[in-house]
Order: structure tokens, then sequence, then C-alpha cells
């Protein structure tokens, strides 16, 4: 069980950012690796292949493999934005896809959105 660690050493790393730049601007603006390791990684996978601890045989949808660039090129930018932002409810996809349009800002959105683009190292439609 490599799992429960990381996500604890992820929680560790966002305080301790938290702790060193105080009431600076980019407060709360983690790094979107960060991002996704902290918010994404449980469903996603930390390598972003779909295989997060959450991602269960028994669940009706599997995560999406964001390294895969077959799947990840049938999306545009904004429809990344608009399911991390809104969910799968928002773009008619499962709901097992949560909605992070309160957590996150939107330019920690957009970050992730670049940070998806990287691990699928490809580009929309
Ligand atoms: C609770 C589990 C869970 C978490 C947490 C989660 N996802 Fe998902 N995600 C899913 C599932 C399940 C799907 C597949 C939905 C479908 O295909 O109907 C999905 C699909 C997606 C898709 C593809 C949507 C599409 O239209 O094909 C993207 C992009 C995505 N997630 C990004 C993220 C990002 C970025 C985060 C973190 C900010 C995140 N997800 C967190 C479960 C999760």
């Amino acid at each position: 069980m490599v799992g429960k660690t990381t996500y604890i050493a992820a929680a560790f790393v966002l305080a301790f950012a938290a702790a060193i730049f105080p009431g600076s601007t980019t407060a709360n603006a983690a790094p979107a690796e960060l991002n996704y390791k902290f918010y994404c990684a449980q469903c996603h996978g930390t390598d972003g292949k779909g295989d997060g601890p959450n991602a269960t045989k028994s669940q009706p949808v599997s995560p999406r493999n964001h390294t895969s660039a077959k799947e990840m090129a049938k999306l545009t930018d904004q429809d990344l934005i608009n399911v991390v932002k809104g969910g799968g409810a928002a773009t008619s996809k499962s709901t097992m896809m949560p909605p992070f349009g309160k957590t996150l800002t939107d330019d920690e959105v957009v970050a992730l959105k670049d940070y998806l683009r990287k691990l699928c190292n490809c580009k929309g439609n």
C-alpha cells in the first residue's frame, strides 16, 4: 500500500507550502501537480492512469486514464475545464467525477488543464 503514505505526504507538502507563503496572493494556488495528487489521484491514480485506490472494479465507470492520448485528445481544453469545474454532471458524464469549481480557483483549474495535457502529451480537438 503506497497510497495512504502518498496522500499524507501530499497533504504535508500543501500545508508546508501554505506555511512558507503566508499572506502572499498565491497562497491558495498550489502548483497543479500537487493539486492533482491531492484532489485527483485518489481516483485517477498518482500517475494519472485511472487506477487510484478509489477506482475499483465494482464502480460502474472507471476514472479517465489521463495518460491516454487517444481518449484525452477527444476532449477540448474547454471540455477539460468544464468537467473539472462542474464535475461529470455538468458534462453528461458520470457523477462519480466530482465538481471542483468551489474548491479550486479558476487559475488552478486552468493549470490543472495544462497538467492534464502534459500527462497525455496530447492536444484537444
Ligand atoms: C471520486 C473519484 C474522482 C475524483 C476525485 C476525480 N475524478 Fe475525474 N473522473 C472520475 C470518473 C469516474 C470519471 C469518468 C466519468 C465518465 O466517463 O463518465 C472521471 C473523468 C474525468 C475526466 C474526463 C471527462 C470526460 O469528459 O471524459 C477528466 C478530465 C477528469 N476526470 C479530471 C479530474 C481532475 C482534474 C480531478 C481532480 C481535480 C478529478 N478528475 C478527480 C472520478 C474522479
